[in-house]
């Protein structure tokens, strides 16, 4: 990974995602949110401030160095404690069955082997457990589809990896979640190339 990846993409990830407008989307995922929980791809810690009281501890997992430091003044305010526990959603160091939920919010757009990742949630979620999403991927609409497909290269060198067109329902689904209430929508203010949204729960069987 280069200096761009490594030093500058988690500086620009932490303003862009660290929108006012993207609070109360955060505020909806992480509501319901209990017990030992999973977070992959934490990144700054924005969510941090939505944790509910219910939450007993998280492990975090970031790969990133720089967003793990960025995150440090929201660590120390934080009411639970959190733990960076993990480098890649892909592997994730935990036994089989040792979460009671896991957290991703724009997160599965950038993770290489995505479906390994889900794979490996369900292995370390307790049967019955919730995935709490929030994650931008393949728009509805074919024209927005059309523009995503295009912009995509451009989004995977500026962003790390970031994908426009991944069908998130879809990847949820094939890894054997069942979603139990998804809403998809248009983020307001950002492009609906970028911001087309799926904000759910998913249960691992
Ligand atoms: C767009 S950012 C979102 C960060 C955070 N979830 C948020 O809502 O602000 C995507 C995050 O995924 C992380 N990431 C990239 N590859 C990953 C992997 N293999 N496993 C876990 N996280 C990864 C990035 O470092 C980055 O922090």
């Amino acid at each position: 990974m280069g200096f761009y990846e490594k030093q500058v993409v988690p500086r620009i990830v932490n303003v862009t995602c660290g929108t006012k407008s993207a609070e109360p989307l955060r505020r909806r995922v992480c509501s319901g949110l209990a017990g030992d929980v999973v977070e992959i791809g934490f990144g700054s810690g924005l969510n941090v401030p939505f944790y509910p009281a219910g939450v007993t501890r998280v492990a975090a997992v970031e790969p990133a160095d720089v967003s793990w430091k960025l995150a440090s003044r929201r660590l120390a305010a934080a009411s639970v404690p959190v733990q960076r526990s993990g480098l890649d959603g892909q592997s994730l160091p935990f036994a089989d069955a040792s979460y009671d939920a896991a957290l991703s919010t724009w997160t599965l757009c950038t993770i290489p082997d995505v479906s390994g990742a889900l794979r490996e949630l369900r292995r370390v979620l307790r049967p019955g457990a919730t995935l709490h999403f929030v994650e931008h991927g393949l728009a509805p609409d074919e024209r927005v589809q059309r523009w995503q497909h295009r912009l995509e290269p451009m989004q995977k060198r500026l962003f790390a990896g970031c994908h426009l067109t991944r069908p998130i329902v879809e990847l949820l689904t094939s890894a054997g979640f069942t979603i139990t209430g998804v809403d998809v929508f248009y983020e307001k203010g950002a492009p609906k190339a970028m911001g087309a949204e799926s904000l759910g729960i998913a249960v691992s069987p």
